[in-house]
């Protein structure tokens, strides 16, 4: 008895459940027109997630992760949940494309967040634009990447910026007059930044007294640190990613050379020191956000990653998250979620407050931001100056 009794009560329940989800799918669809049929918004995202850039990929997915649970649990964007589609591009230009022509294909995505390295954005960007979708990168900074179509932007700033700022902190802030560059002369982000220090250094009245190249895989740096050894320059300029840069800093010190090493943004990786150890001590690179902020949504962002993934985040993440936000905006801005209204919404974004500072898309799809110098001090990262771009001009 009592049992028909629960039977009969949890089939009432669900009779009540299931009218009470009919209803509310009838009045989404009735509400909003332009409502895809799914009623979901496709964000296809293409990160380094294994490879020897993996940190990249995994530290901007958590950002990205994080601010999309918190848009959907809200309730999404006009009634609508994000649905990410991750794709791996296994830190590799090449695979990047290939990724990119499945997410517009296949997957068939309203908006595209990727990469991190410029040499995979510039790669991706072509097959976007193609298909009418806009793609936002997170973190690339070389200046062609957005050069590759107008659906094609970024929320970070640019190399010119960034390698102006990295000679004007060397000469003036630190007062070294010689400096040496090494830079991967194969990759889009490391050639690029490195010309636009050596143009800058130059233009400031230092000497590049030595100026170096490698190619490919490198595990050994040999013979391009004993070249600079013998120019004795004050400041070594080391655009490279956090993979090599420890292999670097270890053959430096190696060889003797006391001089630090100066960096931009690729440096970055929770595993930096780990693998550099203790030869990137007093050394210097660029950064993205400035975690003591006492802004409250770089706060509130510090606490929520922190509960949600129990590590700290870096400016990776918060570039990842950022984008996320934007693209929220745009939709918002641009009446809808289809690729097109995401496009126009994107060119509207203005005075955008977010974790890694309140910017602009400006009309080349550009963000104008300053940029955080760190000083690596033990196994902490301490900041010594915030740049503006109207301090370089
Ligand atoms: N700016 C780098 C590039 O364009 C990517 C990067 C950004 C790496 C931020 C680390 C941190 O390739």
């Amino acid at each position: 008895m009592r049992k028909a009794l629960s039977l009969l009560a949890l089939l009432a329940l669900l009779a009540v459940a299931s009218v009470a989800l009919l209803g509310g799918c009838k009045d989404k669809g009735g509400d909003n027109a332009a409502a895809t049929e799914s009623g979901e918004i496709k964000i296809g995202v293409f990160l380094s997630l294994s490879g020897k850039n993996a940190d990249f990929g995994k530290t901007t997915k958590n950002g990205i992760d994080l601010a999309v649970e918190e848009i959907n649990a809200s309730g999404g964007i006009g009634g609508k949940k994000i649905v990410l589609v991750s794709k791996d591009t296994r830190s590799k230009p090449e695979e990047a494309q290939t990724v990119a022509k499945a997410l517009a294909t296949a997957d068939k995505v309203a908006v595209a967040i990727g990469s991190v390295e410029s040499g995979q954005s510039i790669k991706a960007a072509p097959v976007f634009q193609e298909a009418g979708i806009p793609m936002v990168s997170p973190s690339s900074t070389n200046p062609d990447v957005t050069k590759q179509g107008d659906r094609i932007f970024r929320v970070c700033y640019l190399d010119d910026f960034q390698g102006q700022a990295c000679a004007a902190f060397a000469f003036k802030d630190l007062g070294f007059k010689k400096a040496a560059i090494i830079f991967a002369q194969d990759d889009d982000y490391s050639k690029g930044l490195a010309e636009f220090f050596r143009s800058s250094f130059k233009a400031l009245g230092g000497t590049i007294v030595e100026d170096v190249a490698f190619q490919g895989e490198v595990s050994e740096f040999k013979d391009q640190v004993s070249k600079i050894a013998a120019a004795n320059p004050e400041v070594i300029f080391a655009p490279v990613y956090y993979g090599s840069i420890g292999l670097i800093a270890r053959d430096f010190r190696k060889q003797g050379v006391k001089a630090p090493l100066l960096g931009g943004d690729g440096w970055e990786s929770p595993q930096l020191i780990q693998l550099a150890g203790e030869t990137l001590e007093g050394c210097y690179f660029g950064y993205h956000y400035d975690p003591d902020d006492k802004d409250e949504k770089v706060q509130g962002y510090l606490k929520a990653y922190k509960a949600k993934f129990n590590t700290e985040p870096n400016s990776l993440s918060a570039l990842g998250y950022d984008a996320v936000y934007a693209i929220k905006k745009a939709i918002e801005l641009g009446g809808g979620a289809s690729s097109d209204q995401i496009t126009e919404g994107l060119r509207k974004v203005v005075d955008f407050h977010g974790v890694t500072g309140t910017f602009s898309i400006d009309q080349n799809r550009n963000a104008k931001k300053p940029i955080t110098m760190l000083k690596i001090g033990g196994t902490n990262l301490s900041k010594v100056k915030v740049i503006q771009p109207s301090d370089v001009k």
